[in-house]
């Protein structure tokens, strides 16, 4: 089953007595029982925050993993570290780690590998920069970030990773993709997952969208059929937005 999930990615935001006072906001917040939450908070609180939400139905997730198992890799983490600290998430090719930090789909396929053997759920992000969108390219573009990021997979590998589509031009400016673009690309993603793995494994993927959502936009972008939820990033930082957004389904 495909579920909804509502993911904040708090990106670099936050002292850690914000993050913590935002945590504990949403652990006392009553949201649809049906929604699944994700925080991704910087990586300096995960274990703090896996605690304040340990008996809430809150999952706790990493912004970025190394692609490495473990070794002389100064300033990264690896998976196994993310499981031994009780976090069960891990977003893998943010567009700003593709952007800033140079990642690369065969890289990204590292991390997945890496995520996938210590039972961590990716999220993989995917989507196109505005140029690629007005030379028309924006198809074939995610296409290949979804083949060369995930198609090594096994079936019921990719059945344990969530896809997020974030169309660069839209994260942070306030700019949204309407929802029949959304939905375009969604039910695209889909249907390419569908080509190498069959309608059965692509119909229980959940897929994301992800580029200024808000709680004025979310109710129409989740209610698009393969939409199945959000990845939020300014509206996830204050709990009133985004416990609103949990709310629109
Ligand atoms: P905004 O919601 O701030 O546009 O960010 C989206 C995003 O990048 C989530 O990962």
């Amino acid at each position: 089953m495909k579920k909804k999930i509502v993911a904040g990615n708090w990106k670099m935001n936050k002292t850690f007595n914000h993050a913590k006072e935002l945590a504990q906001q949403l652990v006392n917040s009553s949201y649809d029982t049906e929604v699944n939450m994700i925080l991704f908070p910087p990586a300096l609180y995960v274990s703090e925050l896996v605690d304040i939400t340990s008996e809430s139905s809150i999952g706790i997730g990493l912004q970025n993993v190394s692609e490495h198992e473990k070794g002389a890799f100064t300033g990264e983490i690896s998976a196994e570290m993310i499981a031994s600290v009780g976090a069960q998430y891990c977003i893998v090719g943010h567009s700003e780690r593709r952007e800033y930090f140079g990642e690369q789909n065969q890289v990204l396929s590292k991390k997945i590998n890496q995520l996938l053997l210590n039972k961590i759920t990716p999220i993989y992000c995917c989507g196109e920069i505005l140029v690629e969108r007005e030379k028309g390219n924006h198809f074939n573009l995610v296409k290949s970030q979804i083949k060369e990021g995930l198609f090594h997979l096994s079936s019921e590998e990719i059945l344990s990773c969530i896809v997020a589509y974030e169309p660069v031009w839209a994260i942070g400016t306030g700019v949204t993709a309407t929802s029949d673009q959304a939905q375009e690309m969604h039910s695209f993603i889909r249907g390419v997952i569908a080509e190498k793995y069959g309608l059965e494994v692509a119909s229980k993927i959940s897929i994301l969208y992800g580029g200024s959502c808000n709680p004025e936009n979310a109710k129409e972008l989740f209610a698009c059929n393969d939409v199945d939820g959000g990845l939020i990033g300014g509206a996830s930082l204050v709990a009133e937005k985004f416990i609103s957004i949990a709310n629109s389904f």
